[in-house]
């Protein structure tokens, strides 16, 4: 392994003093004596993209993380230079370039703090052996200096003190220092004296990070090939760091709402009586589910695009059948072609020589499920498209709805490395290289061309896609899950951290194998994990069939209770995920929030790892323990609601929460408008003409949405949605609703059923649109209930003169 060699300076070179500067619209370009040439663009005030060349010139500037769809353009740029440096002036920030080093600074505009600063800035080691340069750099860390980022890796979200490598890896039955896992996410958020900025490393070699590891003062990133090539990001909001950093690499469209139910999966379900078998009790049990999946034993031999007719005689039947019993069918789809010249998409992919080969000409061959395997090179755009066309029997002709894409770090049994070896080649859309640059978009390569294949086929609705390795920007295609886990306690807890730390990667369509992929949980273990999971992004059952079985109701009657009544729970509260997930795609606002992201400004928050804000409004905390009958957590500031009982607490302080297994500490922000449906048994059972809106009072006023649309489909891009904004103004004695509507979609919905948690006073008089209305009102613990028109503008409820 390369280390980071700067404290022996082994090897290194740097940059010398500057030569010549000039400007080019929104780029400035540094030349050094020794030829190192420094670009830094101008994208947003905040937003600059570094990038370091040490032979004076650069290679062609292509990226499949960056987004042609990227929010440019800045209000103020302005440079001069000084005796020792170039300082570029933006309305956000000040960016000084050292004469001497090309080192950088960069401070707040605002207040002149200082945000950022090199250490030892850009340096090099010459790579012998594959050519060009090991490419580093260092930058000062501070005292009290926080990260966070990085994607999926399992361990403390702070990542200060450690070093991480970057190298998607199959990484079956993972631990919480399992490194390097399934995704490569080369972004970190820094937060220093309450301020973040973001640094995005878009470099696709094998890449590590230190943050203050090696050396105490001292954050460090380097890569094994390629160009030091990144981006800045001040926030000085860490929200605002996330949502540049994915408006740069991308944001989803919406998923169609099904895909945010419940899930049920299994390595295996087969044959088709037991699928059937398992979607039936769903309904027999009535546990809301939407989708069922078939892992590898659907295929003939493990042979992609093929059935097991023994198994599925008649596939096209039997995913029509769970389609009218409301089950979506997601199957399952790897990278790795059997080698069989009888089997049609090996034949295909030999003919238009589509396969990865190596630096000698051979194709690279490997052991996957099916056995020995060719893999398409999926960085060639012809491979792609023809990728994606052989989706249309699956998706077209049979109805699958959902494709789940595995094994594509990509994963090679029986050899030591677990992939490809270094000297396969690639096309990467026309600059070609080996796997040592490939590897890390192997896997995001294969999610888009899934993607655009499964989208084509389904139109007019829309895709589902599940990827198990990804890099930046692998969020515009594609949902994720977290691997091959553990049904223990530990991976309960790497679970939470996982997404929490996806979604502040930009990635928040995620979740993990809820009870654990690999042994068996117990009851409890399983009931903990569904409800920690209920406020996760993506919500999906899974289990290695070795272990037993893993379905709602494998646990006796009491688990399957309270595990019905949580996935009840998240049913409910579908159109406020859906709203927040809307949300993610129109301004890249993560699904999930650490509470350090909800609240940077209180220092208390940037410790805590258990707790997190599901949406904007709803705080949750699993319980990871045995035997527990709640837990000590951390409540924000401001004021919360008791999801279960409505008592309200003051934020600010850590507290003890009662929660037995058929709990979980759930708490609102109070303020909220939190739309819920009825519970159905899946997404599209009934037509919801009633919908709840639970308000939580409070002192003062709220803005809170509720989007609307068809459930799937593109007519919301086409202004079909309903996009309600809520003004909530609490007083002593009143408390006023008014709602704006946006938009020509025409909801189900005739009546809002109002539930008014926590009003402190006694309804005398009630205006709705301007006029007295006596309204029925029903109290029930502490709840005060109404039922009125989805249309209204303006609710006012009055307690009467004050004394
Ligand atoms: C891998 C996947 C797992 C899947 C199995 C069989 O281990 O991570 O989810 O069930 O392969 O396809």
């Amino acid at each position: 392994m390369i280390t980071n060699t700067e404290l022996e300076q082994k090897g290194n070179a740097f940059p010398s003093n500057v030569i010549s500067f000039r400007k080019d619209v929104d780029t400035l370009y540094f030349t050094t004596e020794n030829d190192v040439a420094l670009q830094i663009t101008i994208l947003r005030d905040g937003l600059l993209r570094f990038r370091y060349s040490t032979t004076g010139m650069f290679a062609n500037d292509f990226s499949y993380a960056i987004t042609k769809y990227a929010s440019i353009g800045y209000n103020q740029l302005d440079i001069e230079e000084k005796e020792d440096c170039y300082s570029i002036t933006t309305s956000k920030i000040i960016c000084e370039v050292s004469k001497k080093g090309l080192l950088i600074k960069i401070y707040d505009k605002a207040d002149g703090s200082l945000i950022n600063q090199d250490e030892l800035g850009f340096h090099w080691e010459d790579s012998y052996e594959f050519g060009g340069d090991i490419v580093k750099m260092s930058k000062v860390s501070h005292d009290g200096e926080s990260y966070f980022g990085l994607g999926d890796k399992p361990g403390n979200l702070n990542l200060k003190g450690k070093r991480f490598e970057n190298w998607v890896t199959d990484s079956y039955a993972y631990g919480k220092d399992t490194d390097p896992i399934y995704k490569t996410i080369p972004f970190y958020t820094g937060l220093h004296n309450k301020k973040a900025y973001g640094i995005f490393f878009d470099n696709t070699f094998r890449s590590y990070f230190d943050f203050a590891q090696e050396r105490r003062f001292v954050t460090s990133f380097w890569a094994q090939g390629g160009e030091m090539n990144y981006y800045f990001i001040y926030g000085p909001k860490m929200t605002d760091v996330v949502e540049y950093y994915t408006d740069l690499t991308g944001k989803p469209d919406l998923p169609p709402l099904w895909a945010l139910g419940f899930h049920q999966c299994k390595w295996s379900y087969y044959p088709e009586s037991k699928v059937k078998a398992i979607t039936s009790k769903f309904r027999e049990l009535q546990i809301p589910c939407d989708a069922i999946y078939l892992d590898i034993d659907y295929m003939e031999g493990f042979r992609c695009f093929t059935w097991n007719k023994e198994y599925f005689p008649d596939p096209k039947r039997m995913v029509k059948e769970l389609e009218d019993d409301g089950f979506k069918t997601v199957a399952i789809i790897d990278p790795g072609i059997k080698i069989d010249k009888n089997y049609w998409v090996y034949k295909e992919g030999l003919e238009n020589d589509y396969f990865c080969k190596r630096a000698d000409g051979p194709y690279i061959k490997g052991k996957v499920w099916p056995g020995e395997c060719y893999f398409p090179d999926f960085t060639n755009p012809k491979v792609r498209e023809w990728w994606s066309g052989l989706f249309k029997e699956l998706i077209e002709d049979i109805g699958v709805k959902g494709i789940w894409n595995d094994m594509n770090e990509p994963a090679v049994m029986e050899v030591p490395n677990k992939t490809f070896p270094h000297d396969v080649r690639h096309n990467y859309d026309e600059n070609p290289c080996s796997h040592r640059k490939a590897h890390n978009i192997y896997g995001m390569q294969m999610a888009r061309a899934t993607y655009h294949g499964v989208k084509k086929f389904s139109h007019p609705k829309r895709p589902f896609v599940i990827t198990r390795a990804a890099y930046s920007g692998t969020q515009r295609y594609t949902s994720t899950w977290t691997g091959d886990n553990i049904a223990n306690w530990e991976h309960l807890w790497i679970a939470n951290v996982q997404v929490q730390r996806l979604a502040m990667s930009g990635f928040s369509f995620a979740g993990s194998d809820i009870g654990g992929f690999a042994e068996q949980p117990h009851g409890e273990l399983f009931t903990r994990w569904i409800q920690l999971a209920t406020f996760h992004p993506f919500f999906r059952v899974h289990s290695s069939g070795d272990h037993g079985d893993q379905e709602p109701w494998t646990f006796g009657e009491d688990i399957t209770d309270i595990v019905r009544k949580f996935i009840e729970l998240r049913y409910q509260l579908l159109p406020y995920l859906y709203t927040a997930f809307w949300d993610y795609t129109e301004k890249g606002i993560p699904l999930v929030k650490s509470l350090v992201m909800f609240d940077q400004e209180d220092v208390n928050t940037h410790y805590r790892i258990d707790e997190f804000i599901f949406g904007n409004s709803i705080l949750a905390c699993p319980v990871l323990e045995p035997n527990a009958k709640g837990r000590r957590m951390y409540i924000p500031r401001g004021q919360w609601y008791n999801y279960w009982t409505d008592e309200l607490v003051k934020g600010g302080k850590e507290m003890w929460v009662d929660a037995d297994l058929d709990s979980m500490p759930v708490f609102i922000k109070e303020g909220a408008i939190i739309p819920k449906y009825p519970v159905q048994q899946y997404v599209g059972e009934k037509k919801i003409e009633e919908i709840t809106l639970d308000i939580y009072y409070k002192k003062g006023k709220e803005d809170s949405q509720f989007f609307e649309d068809a459930q799937d489909g593109y007519d919301y891009t086409k202004g079909r949605f309903c996009l309600r904004s809520f003004k909530l103004t609490g007083r002593k004695n009143q408390l006023v609703i008014q709602q704006h509507k946006e938009g020509s979609f025409e909801s189900d919905c005739k009546k809002f059923k109002l539930q008014i948690h926590g009003l402190p006073f006694d309804v005398k008089n009630i205006q709705l649109d301007n006029e007295t209305k006596s309204l029925e009102q029903l109290h029930s613990n502490g709840c005060l209930t109404l039922m009125i028109d989805e249309n209204f503008s303006i609710l006012d409820l009055n307690g009467g003169n004050e004394e």
